[in-house]
């Protein structure tokens, strides 16, 4: 964390609404569980912009590089009272600097800061990455989803339910 290069996470504007549609259409080509390709950008605009409207508890924040480049993003949305379901993605070339930590902690200060009871979200069984970063951030396996999703190649893939309650 200290080697980390500077990690700076904020809230959204509507002028970061398109670079973040870019990064799920960006990452949505290795398989992401939050969108396939080809990611309709004006429609991922939209939600987003949905998100801002919205407010709390709803939020969307994103990850800049040192160019002040949207690298990253995470959205929240209030999916039963109290529960804060969320997805994250970060450009390939941006991961590893500890981004991922950021985004996840902005999310989690939200949660305390609007009284959430527990922040819920999915992850492939397989994406060891993300999911070492969840557990990592305190969040626990709450279930499995056993060949839920059918891919638009036709593969069904499984998930994680994984969670975290403030202490
Ligand atoms: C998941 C994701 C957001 C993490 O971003 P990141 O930039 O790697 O995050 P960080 O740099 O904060 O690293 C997270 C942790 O994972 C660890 N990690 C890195 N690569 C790893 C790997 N291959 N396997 C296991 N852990 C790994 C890092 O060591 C780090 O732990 P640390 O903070 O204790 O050092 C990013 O990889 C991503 O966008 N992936 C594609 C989309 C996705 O999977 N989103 C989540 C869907 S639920």
């Amino acid at each position: 964390m200290e080697s980390y290069a500077t990690v700076i996470v904020r809230r959204a504007r509507e002028a970061d609404l398109d670079a973040a549609a870019r990064t799920v259409a960006a990452v949505a080509q290795e398989g992401y569980l939050g969108a396939q390709p080809p990611v309709d950008l004006e429609d991922r605009i939209e939600r987003f912009r949905e998100l801002l409207e919205r407010g709390d508890p709803a939020g969307l924040w994103v990850l800049e590089d040192e160019a002040g480049r949207v690298v990253g993003h995470a959205a929240a949305h209030e999916s039963v009272p109290g529960v804060l379901s969320i997805g994250m993605a970060i450009l390939a070339e941006a991961r590893g600097q500890g981004g991922g930590r950021a985004l996840l902690t902005a999310v989690q200060d939200h949660a305390r800061a609007t009284n959430a009871h527990k922040i819920s979200l999915e992850v492939w069984t397989d994406n060891a990455r993300a999911i070492a970063l969840y557990a990592a951030g305190g969040f626990e396996v709450e279930g499995v989803r056993r060949e839920h999703y059918r891919r638009r190649d036709g593969s069904l893939r499984s998930t994680l339910i994984m969670a975290w309650r403030p202490g």
